[in-house]
């Protein structure tokens, strides 16, 4: 399975099975955690079975079955480390989604005493990823939480005011943006063409969840584009824009 193909796979996994992931599989997702770890100065940390992993609660209404493993991601709790987070992490997940693994951001609907992770002074538990096989059948209850909240979704032309008369890599990097996942499918952020390239915004900050949609937003676009042959990077940040190289 190729980077699109995973972006197209991958949905949040809401029924875990109860089979084992294979040790060398763990052993591959954190080979890429440790790598995304020092390219984005954030702090992932598989919790494998064996470290009490299954020990995570995830809330019943939105999960059914019991991982046994979950991913803590930590970082600092300033703008761009959750930026960061969001960008590494989603890069993490879309790994394991090649890896034929579910996964879900989960920031809220989990009890935090049940992750067992310790903080260094300034950190922060930003969220927890589930790690498991998915159930063969997806509960009813669980498959109409993701309909109810992919309803939601943006029209390209509302993410990205050119989308109908932007290049082919551009409409591939926001179409890519759209399929990502956001914290209750807000969809928060808003591209914008700057002097500087196009830029990445937020137009309202609440809980400061947003910056990781933000982050994952910014992977998927950048993922799209490399797709259509427009490879770049992206500055950190609310308004941090798209360098092609
Ligand atoms: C930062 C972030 C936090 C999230 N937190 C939760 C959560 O606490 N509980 C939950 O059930 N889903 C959570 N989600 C999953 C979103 O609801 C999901 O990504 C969105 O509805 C889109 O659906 P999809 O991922 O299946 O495409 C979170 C997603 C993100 C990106």
């Amino acid at each position: 399975m190729d980077i699109m193909q995973a972006i197209d796979t991958r949905i949040s996994c809401r029924a875990y099975d109860g089979r084992t992931i294979e040790a060398e599989k763990l052993d591959q997702l954190e080979a890429c955690i440790a790598e995304c770890n020092a390219a984005g100065n954030v702090r992932m940390v598989l919790m494998r079975p064996e470290n009490g992993g299954a020990d995570l609660k995830l809330a019943k209404a939105m999960f059914a079955g019991q991982p046994s493993t979950y991913i803590a991601y930590i970082a600092r709790t300033d703008e761009e480390s959750r930026d960061r987070l969001g960008y590494y992490g989603e890069k993490v997940i879309l790994f394991a989604t090649q890896l034929g693994l579910g996964t879900c951001w989960v920031a809220g609907t989990y009890d935090r005493a049940s992750a067992h992770v310790s903080l260094e002074p300034g950190e922060e538990l930003h969220a927890v990823i589930p790690v498991g096989y998915p159930a063969p059948k997806t509960p009813l209850k669980q498959r109409t939480v993701r309909a109810a909240l992919r309803r939601r979704d943006k029209k390209p032309t509302d993410v990205y005011a050119g989308y109908n008369v932007a290049s082919a890599a551009v409409r591939a990097a926001i179409d890519a943006v759209i399929k990502g996942p956001s914290a209750v499918n807000g969809q928060p952020w808003v591209f914008i063409d700057t002097p500087g390239g196009i830029a990445a915004t937020l137009p309202s900050v609440k809980s400061g969840i947003e910056l990781l949609d933000l982050g994952i937003a910014k992977l998927h676009f950048e993922l799209g584009a490399t797709s259509a042959g427009v490879g770049g990077t992206w500055s950190w940040g609310i308004g941090g824009t798209f360098t092609r190289s």
